[in-house]
């Protein structure tokens, strides 16, 4: 089977209404990214970045997987699939991928504030009241934080995806603006023989000789158009 390697952004989940960051009306134009999303803005108001991480897990209960997380997941049955994907909520998960790399953490997953990569610290928080309050300890009795890589944290699962990507016959990038590396930099691991293919309804900046085949379209249509060409 050939290696089919996703890479994908805030754009592949905005068609079930989660949205994206750096469009018109982004979640960055609502909050200071400095002050929710990086570890400077937690330690200087934890309750704030506690807060804006359960309105978000509020929200990811109350929208479904898309056309395009679920034909992603549907060329399991004729590729050896890898998702390695920017994005912290469950879609592609619950769209049915099995093979998934999470770059920037999970929504639903809480973790120590004192060690946030101890495989013994990091919990999926219920379903029914995935709520995280000041006071609620983690398993090394500190408090217990989102286990999201916030600006300025490392991104431990960045090797793994190098190392998939590196070994992808088919590259898709899917609805990332390309902006936050290291991930960003991932399709520059392709190999010379892979098939790069990019779904966007906008143009991104890449590296013009790399050769990736651009299909100006949103997720669910840019999917189907890509399934099309894969059966060729
Ligand atoms: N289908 C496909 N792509 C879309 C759609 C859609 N329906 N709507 C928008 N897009 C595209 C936009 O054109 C843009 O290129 O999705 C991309 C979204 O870009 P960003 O908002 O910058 O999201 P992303 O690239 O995932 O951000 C990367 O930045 O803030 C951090 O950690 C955060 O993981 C995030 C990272």
């Amino acid at each position: 089977m050939k290696k089919l390697v996703f890479l994908t952004g805030a754009g592949m989940s905005a068609e079930s209404g989660i949205s994206t960051f750096r469009d018109s009306g982004g979640l960055w134009e609502q909050y200071p990214v400095e002050a929710v999303a990086s570890i400077q803005g937690y330690e200087r108001n934890p309750e704030l970045v506690q807060r804006f991480y359960n309105e978000r897990r509020a929200q990811l209960s109350s929208v479904q997987p898309n056309e395009g997380h679920r034909l992603v997941a549907s060329l399991e049955k004729d590729f050896d699939v890898t998702v390695v994907t920017q994005n912290v909520d469950d879609l592609h998960e619950r769209a049915g991928s099995h093979k998934i790399i999470h770059l920037h953490g999970e929504l639903m997953k809480a973790t120590s504030s004192r060690n946030p990569n101890d495989p013994k610290c990091i919990v999926t928080l219920p379903a029914d009241n995935p709520v995280i309050k000041m006071g609620d300890k983690a398993k090394d009795g500190s408090q217990l934080r989102p286990f999201i890589v916030w600006f300025g944290e490392s991104v431990p699962m960045i090797a793994s995806a190098i190392d998939e990507v590196a070994e992808a016959d088919i590259l898709v990038i899917i609805g990332t603006s390309l902006n936050v590396y290291p991930a960003a930099g991932l399709l520059n691991y392709a190999n010379l023989q892979c098939r790069i293919y990019l779904i966007d309804p906008k143009d991104v900046p890449y590296d013009q000789t790399l050769g990736v085949h651009h299909i100006k379209k949103g997720a669910s249509e840019g999917m189907k158009e890509l399934c099309e060409l894969l059966r060729k």
